[in-house]
């Protein structure tokens, strides 16, 4: 419906306005009746809808309405399946207009720094690209059905200790290559209708009244063009928040900050008319929802039970299979662990859904096998029950194969606080042990929201990584046991060997006032396979029933500008017995050495289905974006002329193909030419390259002198060493061997300029 905001805006009191810019209560914005503004009410996310009706909370306490729990995005992202995440979006999308949820908080994008942030379970990936190809087509599914999202928590907020007022003290390089990125793909492909800022501070500066981040990055460089509303009690200033680009204060604010707002205003500390865009910015979002109302949508919870037990299908990550599964359906399997009877599929916290259905491993697995179950552990404690590792020990001996369903129990990851370790309970380690002892067929599968150590790798046949995996997870998880489904998820995040490996572990989680991200941009993969590292399982690693083989790398050119766009195509053939879906990773690796930077990072990918002996060939794009890093000098991305390898994997560690590409950087990089200004970097610059060349070669020539032919003087000097010392010599330097007066390296340096 067409009407004139600005102009309605113009008809509300200073205090109408003031209160738009805080919430009703904790879920609802404020409604004026007099001029037809309704109220609309806002809910968790992100993997189900926490709608509570009663009793209101941030951290999943009360109650709330019976709905669907979907896998969490630490299993979503392992589908690298942009348009089943997007379906997701849509059922979530219509669940909220069912029940007239108008934005849905999610999709929740921080980066994995450590696998010990509490919430991580809640975040996709350690990468950056990742997590915004996945952000965005949730948010244009569920934005499809007219409902907003809100895309969190924005910034740098990276770990659950003390997030309410620690600073992420980080570079800018690394604050726009990993942190930045995935809120900013969603933006500019999805335009969510909202971006909740987060509580921590980013550089000793809140996020909740950073202008840099809500207004400079986000509207600026970016276009942002809904509203930013507080995560639930970010709130520091208000009114130099709200001036920063914080349009909502989120929950209520019992009306202190409102008033603080009117008063601003009327003192002129704060123009009106930043008042007046604020309210304009969350009329638009408000109206946008009224406008896409749609009273006969549905929430069919059975059809979404469905489909979030198909997305974990896709999600399950096979992470070592030594040809025990599948299993044969029929076998006797003694079903050893309590998750397998109650498991554990969600986490704690603002995203915990009230599931209207649970479907266990033992439901999902019925018809399909002589099924035994031993409980094995309990998840309240870490000291082991002898009666029930006894039990356990007997059933797995008395199977054919033993499946240990073990994991993370709530109480060792939520939202709220972070790991301290990345250990199973210990009840659990020693149980897989017991088993082991006596069953060598043992498959172990695992229900967690973040990494774990896996002390027993060696001693069991398969693994499987089911996350956490939905309320449906159960039958999920016997269709890729039994085969019925053929497992195709690929890590989103790297599983180190030990928490200790990980870059962020000296400093994680800081001193409560700081946190320093002296890893930089070496987060995750990028820096265990910079680093050459072993690591348990690699970023992107998973296995299939199937084998796929890869061929044919093409390249649309061989070389290209910065302007270009490349075509990078491979053929997958489909080499097993079992229809299959396989991701391939393309990876772009910098030979160029203008910055220091990661050995490889990912760039593009695209799963593929196919039957067997079926190939098909992909096409996957790169731009300049994915060659480039971001350059603090010129505050924009900068990818230098030379050569890039493309390269396609499996995983970040195990690269198939590889081809080369040569690129010609359209940019010119200023040069501020001083006397400690290099030779290198003068010849490096096409623009000073030619008038300082000739120089160079005849001091270099000089620097050799004229020592004998064969004498121990001549094997000391070598090119490469007159080369290397030429470069690295500063134009001072001039004056030292070339003679030069202090006047002739100032006219020298000006010439350059
Ligand atoms: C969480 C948000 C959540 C909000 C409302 C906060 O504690 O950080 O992710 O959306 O509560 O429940």
């Amino acid at each position: 419906m067409k009407r004139n905001i600005k102009e309605l805006i113009s008809q509300m009191t200073l205090e109408e306005k003031a209160g738009m810019c805080s919430g009703k209560d904790f879920w609802h914005l404020k409604s004026v009746r007099r001029l037809g503004i309704p109220e609309v009410m806002v809910s968790d996310g992100p993997h189900g809808l926490r709608k509570q009706d009663q009793q209101a909370d941030h951290l999943g306490m009360n109650e709330s309405i019976k709905a669907v729990c979907f896998p969490a995005a630490c299993a979503t992202a392992c589908t690298f399946d942009r348009e089943l995440l997007e379906k997701m979006g849509k059922a979530l999308g219509e669940e909220c207009q069912a029940e007239d949820v108008s934005v849905l908080l999610g999709p929740a994008v921080n980066i994995k720094r450590s696998p010990l942030c509490g919430r991580n379970f809640e975040y996709f990936s350690e990468d950056p690209y990742l997590s915004g190809q996945i952000a965005s087509s949730f948010i244009k599914g569920v934005q499809s059905k007219g409902i907003g999202t809100s895309i969190k928590h924005f910034a740098c907020n990276n770990q659950e200790y003390r997030r309410m007022s620690c600073s992420s003290e980080l570079d800018e390089r690394t604050l726009r290559e990993i942190y930045l990125p995935s809120f900013e793909t969603a933006v500019k492909e999805a335009q969510p209708r909202t971006v909740m800022c987060s509580y921590n501070q980013v550089n000793g500066e809140f996020a909740s009244q950073s202008k840099k981040l809500l207004n400079d990055i986000l509207r600026d460089e970016w276009g942002f063009k809904g509203y930013v509303m507080s995560d639930w009690g970010a709130v520091n200033e208000r009114v130099p928040g709200l001036a920063a680009g914080l349009e909502l204060e989120m929950p209520a604010s019992c009306g202190s900050t409102d008033r603080q707002i009117v008063t601003a205003v009327q003192n002129g500390t704060l123009s009106e008319q930043i008042l007046d865009r604020a309210v304009e910015r969350i009329l638009n979002v408000i109206f946008d929802y009224a406008d896409h109302r749609d009273t006969s949508a549905v929430f069919d919870k059975d059809a979404d039970h469905e489909l979030a037990a198909r997305i974990e299908e896709e999600s399950i990550v096979l992470l070592q299979n030594d040809g025990i599964l599948p299993l044969s359906t029929g076998i006797r399997a003694a079903f050893i662990g309590e998750f397998a009877q109650k498991p554990r599929f969600q986490g704690g916290g603002s995203s915990h859904i009230n599931s209207f259905k649970v479907t266990n491993a033992l439901e999902g697995a019925s018809g399909m096998a002589d099924i035994t179950y031993a409980q094995g552990y309990r998840t309240d404690t870490d000291e082991p029950d002898e009666a029930l590792e006894a039990a356990a020990v007997e059933a797995a001996k008395a199977a054919d194969a033993a499946v240990l369903f073990v994991g993370l129990p709530d109480s060792f990851e939520s939202e709220g606080y972070d790991r301290t370790h990345m250990q199973m309970p210990s009840c659990q380690n020693r149980l897989v042990e017991k088993v082991c002892a006596v069953q060598p067929n043992t498959v172990i599968v695992l229900h967690n929201g973040s990494p774990v150590e896996m002390p027993w790798c060696n001693r069991v046949r398969a693994i499987v990584e089911v996350y956490l995996g939905g309320q449906a997870v159960g039958a999920a998880t016997a269709n890729v046991l039994f085969g019925k489904v053929n497992p195709c998820g690929k890590l989103a995040e790297t599983i180190p060997m030990k928490v200790s490996d990980n870059p962020s572990w000296l400093n994680f989680p800081g001193d409560g006032k700081k946190v320093e991200y002296r890893e930089g941009i070496f987060v995750g993969y990028r820096y265990y396979d910079t680093k050459e590292m072993p690591v348990r399982f690699p970023f992107g690693h998973g296995l299939s029933y199937t084998t796929f083989e890869y061929s044919d790398l093409k390249l649309s050119a061989g070389s290209i500008k910065d302007t270009d766009t490349l075509e990078v195509s491979v053929t997958i053939t489909n080499t097993g017995s079992r229809a299959g879906k396989e991701t391939v990773q393309l990876y772009v690796s910098d030979l160029t050495a203008s910055a220091n930077r990661p050995v490889k990072e990912l760039k593009n990918f695209a799963k593929v289905s196919l039957v067997p002996g079926e190939s098909k060939t992909i096409t996957m794009l790169l731009d300049k974006r994915s060659f480039a890093w971001y350059h603090t000098g010129i505050s924009d991305w900068y990818a230098a002329s030379g050569k890039y390898e493309i390269l396609i994997g499996r995983s970040s560690r195990d690269i198939v193909l590889r081809d080369t590409v040569e690129l010609i950087s359209t940019t010119i990089l200023p040069m501020a030419v001083t006397p400690n200004t290099t030779f290198g970097e003068l010849l490096e610059n096409p623009v000073t390259c030619a008038k300082v060349s000739s120089m160079a070669s005849q001091i270099a020539s000089g620097m050799g002198g004229d020592p004998q032919e064969g004498s121990a003087a001549a094997e000391a000097i070598s090119e490469e060493m007159i080369e290397q010392m030429m470069s690295n010599m500063p134009l001072r330097a001039l004056r030292s061997f070339a003679g030069f007066t202090e006047e002739q390296i100032e006219a020298f340096i000006s010439s350059l300029q």
